[in-house]
């Protein structure tokens, strides 16, 4: 006698059918989530964002297995590509907004203060001038186009802060800092400034220009993939500092840079960007010890008193 086959089961056919992809991804998010049992909860709360918004990717882009390795390469040689002299890992951070997301959410300060902007990688520890100084020393003093900076710091009511320290650093006429180019020394277009008694600051130098940020390595890579150029506008960078005041650090952008609307680092914003004066009247110059024609900038910079601050 031939074997019956067993009995059809009973009931709803969707209680016995395999769970799909979306049901097997709920119950893996799900079984990632419950393992994140830190004592501290603010690692739990960063972990199981971080894990949902990753898983939330996969399931909207489905990633082929090729794609999901291409991604673990490009992150380890973003990895390998770091130096003592160079973090690629900030520069992508840089490079995809999350730098200045970052510094939206920390630096929501009351209106009159100055907007602060991505600090970048070319920051290093810079000697102390006196008010005046000659911050460019390099061969760019001879090539680029002088300009004096000077500004007021003040609180966000208008009142002077003496003391404070005002820490520059720019890159030179062709778009250099100090550690990118043998022939400057370093230290060169760097300078630490103290506001005198009316919270004035100024120094002379060479405007800027604007420059690439590094394609070298992996993430100039993605800029390639992207179709994206990797210009920052010109700029000066700020760190300025005041007893009783929380800091800022920040850039003066130069007015009418072609890349403004584009800077690959999304660090622009409105306040930061200073209208160059072109001056040619000989007596202003002899004044700040220049010769004629000169650029002006005049950035004041306004800081929160701690006691505003949150
Ligand atoms: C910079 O301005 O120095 C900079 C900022 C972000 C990425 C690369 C460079
Ligand atoms: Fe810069």
């Amino acid at each position: 006698m031939t074997q019956q086959p067993p009995p059809a089961p009973r009931g709803d056919p969707a209680a016995t059918s395999p769970p799909t992809v979306e049901q097997r991804l709920d119950v893996l998010l799900d079984s990632v989530l419950n393992s994140v049992r830190s004592p501290d909860p603010r690692i739990n709360s960063l972990i199981t964002s971080l894990v949902r918004h990753l898983h939330a990717f996969v399931r909207e882009t489905r990633p082929s297995d090729a794609e999901w390795l291409t991604g673990i390469d490009f992150l380890k040689r973003v990895g390998q590509t770091c130096s003592d002299q160079r973090n690629e890992v900030i520069l992508l951070s840089d490079m995809l907004g999350l730098t200045s997301a970052v510094d939206e959410v920390n630096h929501d300060g009351p209106v009159g203060a100055t907007p602060s902007s991505v600090e970048g990688p070319f920051h290093s520890p810079a000697p102390a001038r006196a008010n005046g100084d000659w911050i460019s020393s390099g061969p760019e003093r001879h090539r680029g186009q002088v300009m004096v900076a000077r500004g007021r710091v003040t609180d966000t009511d208008g009142a002077a802060i003496p003391e404070a320290t005002v820490d520059v650093w720019q890159a030179d006429d062709a778009g250099h800092y100090d550690s990118q180019d043998p022939l400057q020394q370093l230290g060169n277009l760097r300078g630490v400034f103290t506001t005198g008694e009316n919270g004035d600051y100024w120094f002379r130098s060479v405007v800027p220009s604007s420059y690439p940020v590094p394609t070298d390595g992996p993430v100039g890579e993605l800029l390639r993939a992207l179709g994206r150029h990797p210009m920052r506008p010109a700029h000066i960078h700020y760190r300025v500092e005041a007893e009783g005041h929380g800091p800022v650090t920040t850039h003066l952008f130069v007015a009418g840079d072609e890349h403004l609307d584009s800077d690959a680092a999304f660090a622009v914003k409105p306040g930061l960007v200073v209208q160059p004066r072109y001056d040619e009247d000989p007596s202003h110059a002899a004044a700040f010890g220049v010769d004629a024609p000169f650029i002006e900038f005049v950035f004041d910079v306004r800081l929160i008193r701690r006691e505003s601050i949150h």
